[in-house]
């Protein structure tokens, strides 16, 4: 399962021979679903190369604390604010010292004073050096302080001692590490949102469109991001920035929302279609500006656009699906015939018919209906109600797939 999903992890490398254990320690993080930022001391730098740890984590390396360029890219204060977690493996004696005394003299010591994020260490050493005094003083020292350790274990080591000292296997700590963490109650899932609305072309200047905002379906989409998963949100035109920690996938007809839809739909766990589809397009694009000509009325032919939440209904096998109905009259009605209609596994029916919830509103209010039941949300922000309603869907979800 991916434990780590949307999880930004700095991955401190200290001088020690066991710094070759986190080339595999940045592939179970990574594997895990965490995104890897690898920040290594000088000395790191003699055991394991830079490029190894930029390839395994698929992100540039960060070595100096005085470095122009790279402090214009992603400074040491930013990477400190970046972080969830700080997992340092293999901490060294001389680092744990450094750190326990509160010293700030490379980026790594100077990231952990200046990061909020909790901070792990896998201490790594010689079993003589473990024992003494002053290294276990500095142990209690970084405990007081909340930092917390893996390990170290007992074993083999490689100078050839035995006793504590060890580094604890990748598998181990990056186990820990998740330990960390809350589960959310979509942890290690994946789910495709679709969010605001299509435009379809008439000619090079004007369109057929509605007025949905994206709001709630990237509403949706944090909340499903808060909740653990793994999120690509398919969205239409909106003036909304690209939440963090997701993918985010612009499209701007129903054809082309319906491609990024089925892009990899054999990796989604449920399907949230929160879009509002243009259901007819123009039969044809004209290629220069439609004149306007002598007649009063003007003709439009129109034909159907695929139904994009009724098309991943139909695959086999299906991701739980979730449809929206957005209606103005005989809400319930209508959105109970959607849910069969469309195979769908819940539907939330919105009424539009009202200024203050739904369409470009900051709030809105819905039923959920499942085959079996309907629950009313009352009205709230749409950020507040898309947590209920995430919530909502995975208790469905679990319920359906736990048979
Ligand atoms: O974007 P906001 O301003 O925040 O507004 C939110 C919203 C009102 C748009 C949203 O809450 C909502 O109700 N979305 C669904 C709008 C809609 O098109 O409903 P519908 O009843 O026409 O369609 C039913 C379902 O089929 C929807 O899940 C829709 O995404 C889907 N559909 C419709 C047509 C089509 N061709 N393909 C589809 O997938």
């Amino acid at each position: 399962m991916q434990r780590l999903t949307n999880k930004q992890i700095i991955l401190g490398i200290t001088g020690g021979i066991a710094a070759y254990k986190s080339a595999e320690l940045t592939r179970l993080l990574k594997g895990a679903g965490a995104d890897v930022r690898v920040v290594m001391t000088p000395s790191a730098t003699e055991f394991i190369t830079p490029l190894t740890l930029q390839a395994l984590s698929g992100n540039p390396v960060h070595l100096h604390l005085l470095d122009a360029e790279a402090e214009a890219g992603m400074g040491h204060i930013e990477l400190a604010k970046w972080a969830d977690l700080v997992l340092i493996a293999p901490a060294s004696a001389n680092f744990m010292a450094r750190l326990a005394s509160g010293q700030g003299d490379d980026l790594l010591t100077t990231l952990c004073l200046a990061t909020e994020a909790p901070i792990c260490l896998a201490p790594a050493m010689n079993q003589a050096m473990w024992k003494d005094a002053g290294t276990q003083q500095n142990t209690e020292i970084l405990k007081k302080r909340g930092i917390k350790l893996f390990g170290p274990g007992i074993g083999e080591q490689a100078c050839g001692d035995t006793g504590p000292g060890r580094m604890l296997e990748p598998e181990e700590i990056a186990n820990n590490t998740a330990d960390q963490f809350e589960t959310g109650s979509l942890t290690g899932k994946t789910v495709f949102i679709t969010a605001g609305p299509t435009r379809e072309p008439l000619d090079p200047v004007r369109y057929i469109s509605n007025h949905s905002s994206g709001k709630m379906g990237y509403a949706l989409a944090e909340a499903a991001v808060e909740a653990g998963a793994k999120v690509k949100l398919v969205s239409g035109p909106v003036n909304l920035p690209a939440p963090a920690r997701m993918e985010r996938v612009s499209v701007e007809s129903a054809q082309e929302m319906l491609e990024a839809s089925l892009q990899d739909l054999s990796l989604c766990d449920i399907f949230i279609a929160a879009a509002a589809v243009a259901d007819y397009r123009p039969t044809a694009i004209s290629e220069h500006k439609i004149k306007k000509g002598s007649e009063e009325i003007m003709e439009l032919h129109l034909v159907k656009n695929p139904d994009i939440v009724a098309t991943v209904a139909s695959n086999s096998p299906k991701p739980f699906t979730v449809g929206f109905a957005a209606e103005t009259k005989d809400v319930l009605e209508y959105a109970r015939g959607k849910l069969e209609k469309k195979n769908l596994d819940l539907i939330i029916a919105n009424d539009v018919s009202r200024s203050d919830i739904g369409f470009n509103s900051d709030e809105n209010a819905v039923t959920v209906i499942s085959a079996t039941e309907a629950e009313e949300l009352p009205q709230a922000s749409k950020r507040q109600l898309a947590n209920r309603l995430i919530e909502k869907i995975a208790f469905q979800y679990k319920a359906a797939t736990s048979n």
